[in-house]
């Protein structure tokens, strides 16, 4: 038998400020007609001043690894890794501090950074780690806190993106279980970085010597071409994937693919050749959260049954990088945070 990572927790945490539509249309050119039909999005949270993403990571770290202790007793987890594109500052990596608060001791601890792609980035990595022997139990967060790097005045992201956090817990198992990860399609084309991007605060800025342009500071998307490009990235990586695994589309139950756009989890589907009832979709509450997407629709869709322990599952991301990614497993019986 085959060594694997199996999942055995999950959890997730949202900031308490939640924001609607139309709220947002009291503050901006915009209406809460435009951004349901547009996006889907009914209401998104954000994180209150002084607020971080590591309050958030350490919230649904707690979350899943409660959840991993009521699915079975588990030792403490040797491996944190933290999927962010907005860290807490931009040195150290944000993943120490997480599992310092979370009182996991001094285990190895990281970042992993590939903006919506992050969590499935940061999953394979673990994974990895554990099928290598280099760990026995992870925890895997992906958490973001965007609505503090979007420019107030802009419409179309503050439209789109919420803040949230995400995690999960793997532990050392096998190939046949249900959980286990059954194999990974990853990708990235670097062409399209200045797609989805902050200019300001990396070294290329600081480079150019002066201060940076006013708004540099700010994450920017070009959305159409973002868009055309989730829906084919997403749709390839998930039907390679499942080639891989030996899965045709009529074998799967769930895809749970990055919660950017309804339109885009529509299109994906009709891709896949799935219904719509296969598609799991929790942004009309939460938006793009960006790394935690991913865990937080898992959760979401565990505590409302959509999800049932025998599912085939296919998680897929797409985000800045550009980058992509997919996982399949088969769920397992669990209890969500
Ligand atoms: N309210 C009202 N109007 C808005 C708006 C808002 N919140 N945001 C954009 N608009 C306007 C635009 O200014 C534009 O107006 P114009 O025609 O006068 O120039 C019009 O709506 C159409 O803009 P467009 O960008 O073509 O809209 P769209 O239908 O493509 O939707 C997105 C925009 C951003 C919602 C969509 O492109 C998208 O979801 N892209 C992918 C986002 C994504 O996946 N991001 C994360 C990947 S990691």
């Amino acid at each position: 038998m085959s060594r694997a990572a199996v999942l055995c927790g999950l959890g997730g945490a949202l900031p308490t400020t939640a924001v609607s539509n139309e709220e947002l249309a009291g503050q901006l050119d915009t209406s809460d007609q435009w951004i349901r039909t547009r996006t889907g999005i009914r209401s998104r949270h954000v994180v209150a001043p002084g607020e971080a993403t590591s309050d958030l990571a350490v919230a649904a770290g707690a979350d899943a690894l409660a959840s991993a202790r009521r699915t079975a007793p588990v030792a403490d987890v040797d491996l944190v890794v933290l999927a962010t594109s907005t860290p807490d500052r931009p040195c150290p990596a944000t993943a120490p501090d997480v599992a310092h608060r979370l009182g996991l001791g001094p285990v190895p601890a990281f970042d992993v950074a590939a903006v919506c792609t992050g969590f499935v980035y940061a999953l394979a990595t673990a994974s990895s780690m554990i099928t290598a022997g280099v760990s026995e139990r992870a925890l895997v967060i992906g958490a973001d806190t965007f609505s503090t790097i979007l420019d107030p005045v802009d419409r179309t992201t503050r439209a789109i993106f919420g803040d949230g956090a995400g995690a999960v817990v793997l532990r050392a198992g096998e190939a046949d279980e249900p959980g286990a990860l059954l194999g990974f399609d990853l990708g990235s084309d670097g062409s399209g970085a200045d797609l989805i991007t902050v200019r300001a605060g990396g070294s290329r800025q600081r480079s150019t010597g002066g201060p940076a342009d006013a708004g540099d500071h700010f994450f920017t998307m070009d959305g159409r071409p973002v868009f055309t490009q989730a829906v084919l990235n997403m749709s390839r990586s998930s039907q390679e994937l499942m080639e891989r695994v030996g899965w045709t589309p009529a074998d799967l139950d769930k895809v749970v693919a990055h919660q950017a756009n309804i339109r885009i989890l529509h299109a994906v589907g009709e891709q896949l050749g799935l219904e719509e009832k296969q598609i799991v979709a929790n942004l009309d509450r939460v938006g793009n959260t960006v790394a935690a997407s991913i865990p937080l629709a898992l959760r979401d869709a565990a505590a409302d049954g959509e999800l049932l322990p025998g599912h085939r599952v296919v998680l897929t991301g797409f985000g800045g990088g550009l980058t992509w990614g997919s996982a399949a497993l088969v769920w397992p019986d669990l209890a969500a945070g």
